[in-house]
């Protein structure tokens, strides 16, 4: 959590932080750390490395000790000290809801949409509400941290965890992780941000070496990573796996020390990602806790610490501070007074509601040709094919991974690898099926499921329906990227097939991020469903049949092909063998990432700057109705414009402000956006303020602004700009 820097935006989200779990709210972060010094005052020499460190309470095999009676089977356990009423911190994964830990948990929780579903409703009191729904689901398990909040930018769309990722933008990434980030704690538990920083691809990720300047990084992921921890005041920063320009990102100095805890003044605890751990040295650069201590080659932030310690004052100085960390986050809190206990009631029901709510308003309407959607209820035929859609729905796998209580209802194992996380690398689907959902509503449709894998067979169908839907899946995980963005398993083929036979054809994406589609103008509409969580199907249904009017809008781009990105071919995609946790091939050789490439040029940025034009522009989205926003006023760093609804049926907008060009020089960058709700008709003035961070370039030792005259113009996505209008203001710069 940071020091109190009260901007606007962080005394609203401070305003906006309900009480904890327990009455008097949150504890003041100058409170917190002073209880935390007085118990640092009180702890004997062979009590400082307890808290430093951390197990996987997981039977691993290899040189684990015996697990803990009351270690809880997840991510992370680290010892308490109940002498001085120090509660053992009980940590599960992570952003999306409870894992399952590949089967290990039977209990079931409740699966939230992935993060990218989260992002598209461009919705922080919603995504507020799934940070809120999963972290009182950890709280009733017994869990006290929730490893949440992955805010890493979507700087390649190659990456096996986009779908665990907000947003390609800093400022739409930062403000939806804070707000995920203020709803877990709400709990009065602690939740993580991660992976800290510039952790852009899962191949070789434990030894990719990113390079970026330092400008580039403040002005793109650093800056999503800033904001969130402002809005969100997470207890913990979690550190990634890959270096950042040479050094280890939980042994980077740069990156702990200089940025996080210096210039952002940020007093919480830095805990590695799990087998991230270098060496003992890396306390010195401002690691603060060594997680799943079992993954690392070796223990260093127990005795091996307390040994430095006793010799070397810079190590002793240190340990204080990291044992003065980890209790300000506990007490900030109150895990200490208002521990979580084991069997707390949920409300399974209700929870699911949230799931659907966030899938609902995340689903994107890509095209719809002559107005194909919505379909009627009286609709007489229907070919539903593909996608397991007559099971559930698709989801990511990995240390993310959710499922409900009866487990996935597919479960296609994806690796014959054995080895410990062998059962996390399974293809699965969460049980809510489109096609149950579908057949609820078209209840007097002929209607034919076929699973796809026979093409002829599932073009037949399509041939004797009135509309064929087609759910095309793209499964994604953790530890390994896609070699390319086209749909895998001859989906592509299937779906021109099907096409070619019925022109009202339905593509339904569920996908980890963005696809390429051969098939675009061959099929009469594309709904982009992403991973939708424990009640996808119910929620893929209610778009297609109308009851909701989609209202999603991209927050990636949708590259036309590789050839466009920053790096054309994925850095280590021609030598690691695809496995999972991503080690390196057999070449042992160096992997660098160069991200000065594009350097804070993520995403629609890098597009605008390359004059390229994807396939979908960030912000995109289509609606069952229609609107208009106009009246763009500006003053300062404040805009005004209006929106309305000049179609025939309720829907939300979401307004997006564009900076165009700044002093003479071509430059875009999202400056604001807000969601707003219109019956048919209705027009509302919005006003939004800008960070003026967005604005600016880092100079090395804070922000300038260069004055001349700043273009903005609303957007309907990142591409379709409406009148430009400009404004003069002042060159300034500022410190953090
Ligand atoms: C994993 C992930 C991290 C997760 C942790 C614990 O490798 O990188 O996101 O929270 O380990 O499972």
């Amino acid at each position: 959590m940071k020091a109190l820097s009260l901007s606007t935006a962080l005394l609203t989200a401070l305003l906006a932080h309900p009480a904890g779990a327990e009455e008097g709210g949150p504890v003041s972060l100058a409170a917190a750390q002073a209880s935390a010094d007085a118990t640092v005052k009180q702890m004997k020499p062979e009590e400082m490395t307890i808290l430093t460190h951390g197990i996987m309470p997981l039977a691993l095999g290899g040189a684990a000790g015996p697990i803990p009676a009351d270690a809880i089977p997840g991510a992370g356990y680290v010892p308490g000290i109940p002498r001085l009423g120090i509660p053992a911190l009980k940590e599960t994964d992570a952003s999306l809801g409870v894992s399952y830990v590949g089967g290990v948990r039977k209990d079931g929780a409740t699966a939230l949409p992935s993060a990218v579903a989260q992002a598209a409703s461009w919705n922080s009191a919603l995504v507020y509400r799934g940070g809120a729904m999963i972290g009182s689901e950890a709280r009733a398990k017994g869990f006290n941290v929730l490893l949440a909040g992955g805010v890493n930018l979507m700087r390649d769309p190659r990456n096996g965890r986009t779908f665990e990722y907000f947003s390609e933008d800093p400022l739409l990434s930062g403000v939806l992780v804070g707000a995920a980030i203020r709803g877990v704690q709400s709990n009065g538990i602690i939740s993580t941000i991660k992976h800290f920083a510039l952790n852009g691809q899962e191949t070789g990720r434990k030894h990719v070496d990113v390079r970026i300047s330092d400008a580039a990084a403040r002005e793109s992921d650093l800056l999503a990573f800033q904001i969130g921890i402002e809005q969100g005041q997470p207890g913990s920063v979690m550190c990634a796996y890959n270096r950042v320009n040479g050094h280890h990102a939980c042994d980077n100095d740069y990156l702990l020390n200089k940025v996080l805890k210096q210039d952002w003044g940020y007093k919480g605890f830095v805990m590695s990602d799990w087998g991230a751990v270098p060496g003992v040295e890396a306390a010195i650069h401002g690691l603060d806790q060594q997680s799943g201590e079992q993954l690392d080659t070796a223990l260093f932030f127990g005795d091996v610490l307390g040994r430095k310690a006793v010799s070397d004052p810079a190590y002793a100085a240190r340990l204080a501070d990291m044992n003065r960390r980890i209790l300000t986050a506990i007490h900030a809190v109150r895990l200490d007074s208002n521990p979580p206990v084991p069997g707390g009631k949920i409300d399974f029901a209700a929870n699911a509601q949230v799931a659907e709510e966030v899938a609902r308003q995340g689903i994107v309407l890509l095209k719809n040709a002559d107005k194909v959607l919505p379909l009627a209820a009286t609709a007489r035929s229907i070919a539903v094919i593909g996608g397991y859609a007559d099971g559930g729905v698709l989801s990511g796998a990995g240390s993310s991974q959710v499922h409900g209580e009866k487990g996935p209802a597919v479960a296609r194992p994806q690796s014959a690898k054995e080895g410990p996380f062998s059962s996390f690398f399974a293809q699965q689907y969460h049980r809510s099926s489109p096609l149950d959902a579908i057949a609820a509503r078209a209840t007097q449709a002929k209607i034919s499921f076929r699973d796809g894998r026979y093409i002829a067979d599932a073009v037949e169908k399509a041939r004797q329906s009135e509309v064929a839907i087609i759910f095309a899946t793209q499964w994604t995980t953790e530890g390994l990227d896609v070699p390319d963005l086209s749909l895998p398993d001859g989906q592509d083929a299937l779906i021109a097939a099907v096409a070619a036979a019925n022109p009202r054809t339905i593509v339904v994406l569920e996908t980890g991020g963005p696809v390429k589609m051969p098939w675009l103008d061959k099929v009469a509409a594309v709904v982009e469903a992403w991973y939708p969580g424990a009640r996808g199907g119910q929620a893929i249904a209610s778009v297609l049949f109308g009851e909701t009017n989609p209202s999603g809008r991209l927050p990636i781009s949708f590259p036309a092909s590789e050839a466009q990105l920053p790096r054309p071919k994925l850095d280590g995609s021609d030598w690691v063998e695809p496995n999972f946790i991503g080690e390196v091939g057999p070449e042992n050789r160096a992997l660098t990432a160069d991200y000065d490439v594009e350097g804070s040029d993520v995403g629609y940025r890098w597009f605008a700057r390359q004059g390229q034009k994807p396939l979908f522009p960030f912000g995109y989205g289509l609606s069952y109705t229609s609107f208009e926003s106009g009246g763009l006023k500006m003053s300062g760093l404040s805009a005004r414009f209006t929106v309305r609804n000049s179609g025939t049926r309720a829907g939300d907008e979401v307004a997006q402000l564009y900076l165009v060009s700044r002093a003479g020089t071509p430059k875009r960058r999202l400056a604001a956006f807000s969601r707003v709700s219109l019956e048919p008709g209705a027009r509302q003035t919005v006003s939004v303020s800008i960070d003026p961070r967005v604005l600016a370039d880092w100079n090395g030792h804070g922000w300038t602004m260069p004055g001349g005259d700043y273009v903005f113009a609303l957007g309907k996505d990142a591409e379709t700009l409406g009148q430009p209008i400009s404004i003069r203001l002042p060159a300034k710069s500022w410190k953090d």
